[in-house]
């Protein structure tokens, strides 16, 4: 029970002393800390891909990164139900989540750092793009996700002939709630390298085979996990019933570990088979999505969110969320982010599936998105 009966005039204006001397009174705002469920700041959101992109190319016209006007040329997506969270909205998707879009043009070279934040890449589209990461360098194709976790060097370069983009998640607003930020710069503009070009992925070709060394964990066992073989082993799944939530998905992992590829962010890539039409689920862990391929759309909280490909969308904590094919012929892929590690570690996560109507939300709206 919510105990707020009328207060005198005399109890109100105690309430404002407090504050005018830096107290608060529990009775009065005990509700807000102890919510019956979560209240997410952030919002159910989409980007539209022509929209990020159109800002992007003229990103690319105003700045050269590298060379003194940037480290990096990235546009990142701000949830607006964070806008207010200062400095700069947390860069938050959602409330733990940072995306964005990276343009490398070719010859660029976005120099060498590491930070505090966990760091992860999916490879939109453009040939040419290569990523040093603790030593090693990564050749970067369309569809493969790369990490470069907690406190590793990295730095990206363009040895192709057109614009390389790849979408960034990093734990940035969570960092920045807990004032654990710190980066360093490396002396050289890229650090030198320490084993052969794509050295883990050849190292890991065997699917469920590890190299004995990697018996003991490894911070990056495994830098790149490649398109073609997240692509076999979703069709592997698609020869039995798919998930009613999901379709058919599949988690990157550390295999030294068996745990998250990246310490603090999850990530998954699903495929929605032609004609699927998942059931809602909600939960607290926070999700950001990219569409890598295919049409469709995502019911969150009531409200249809259309998405085709290389739009983003949030489904921030504790929204009631279901995905749709559109198309009766073409398969749909997702690529998604989310917080689970950092929620599991702390016992946070719940999940509820939706009972009423079949599990289908009523659909009261459809939104908007801004396009360019
Ligand atoms: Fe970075
Ligand atoms: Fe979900």
């Amino acid at each position: 029970m919510i105990y707020m009966a009328a207060w005198s005039k005399d109890l109100e204006q105690f309430h404002e002393e407090l504050d005018s001397v830096n107290l608060g009174p529990l009775w009065a705002h005990i509700h807000h800390m102890n919510t019956i469920e979560p209240k997410s700041k952030a919002i159910p959101y989409l980007w539209k891909s022509e929209l990020i992109e159109s800002y992007l190319t003229r990103a690319e016209k105003l700045l050269e990164v590298g060379t003194g006007s940037a480290e990096r040329r990235a546009v990142y997506l701000v949830n607006p139900g964070m806008k207010h969270l200062k400095p700069i909205a947390w860069g938050g998707a959602t409330q733990t989540l940072y995306a964005a879009v990276q343009a490398v043009k070719p010859g660029e070279i976005a120099p060498s750092h590491r930070h505090t934040a966990t760091a992860l890449r999916f490879v939109m589209k453009g040939k040419g793009g290569f990523g040093r990461v603790d030593g090693e360098q990564i050749t970067f194709s369309p569809g493969d996700y790369l990490i470069t976790p907690t406190w590793s060097w990295h730095d990206h370069t363009n040895k192709g002939d057109e614009t390389v983009f790849w979408m960034d998640c990093l734990d940035t607003p969570f960092i920045m709630a807990m004032d654990v930020s710190f980066t360093e710069f490396h002396p050289d503009k890229q650090q030198p390298l320490l084993v052969p070009d794509d050295f883990s992925s050849k190292r890991y070709q065997g699917g469920m085979v590890r190299p004995l060394n990697d018996r003991q964990p490894k911070n990056v066992a495994l830098g790149r996990f490649k398109w073609e073989l997240t692509k076999n082993a979703l069709d592997g799944l698609s020869e039995f019933p798919a998930d009613p939530f999901e379709g058919y998905a599949v988690e990157y992992i550390n295999p030294s570990t068996g745990k998250d590829a990246n310490d603090r962010i999850g990530a998954r890539m699903q495929k929605l088979p032609a004609g699927f039409k998942g059931t809602a689920h909600r939960h607290v862990h926070s999700n950001v999505y990219h569409v890598h391929k295919g049409q469709g759309y995502t019911v969150m909280n009531g409200v249809r969110f259309d998405w085709s490909e290389g739009d983003f969308f949030a489904v921030p904590a504790w929204t009631w969320h279901e995905h749709v094919n559109t198309s009766s012929s073409e398969e749909a892929y997702l690529f998604s982010t989310n917080d689970l590690p950092i929620l599991e570690a702390f016992r946070f996560e719940r999940q509820e599936d939706y009972k009423e109507n079949n599990g289908h939300q009523d659909i009261n709206d459809v939104f908007v998105p801004i396009r360019p």
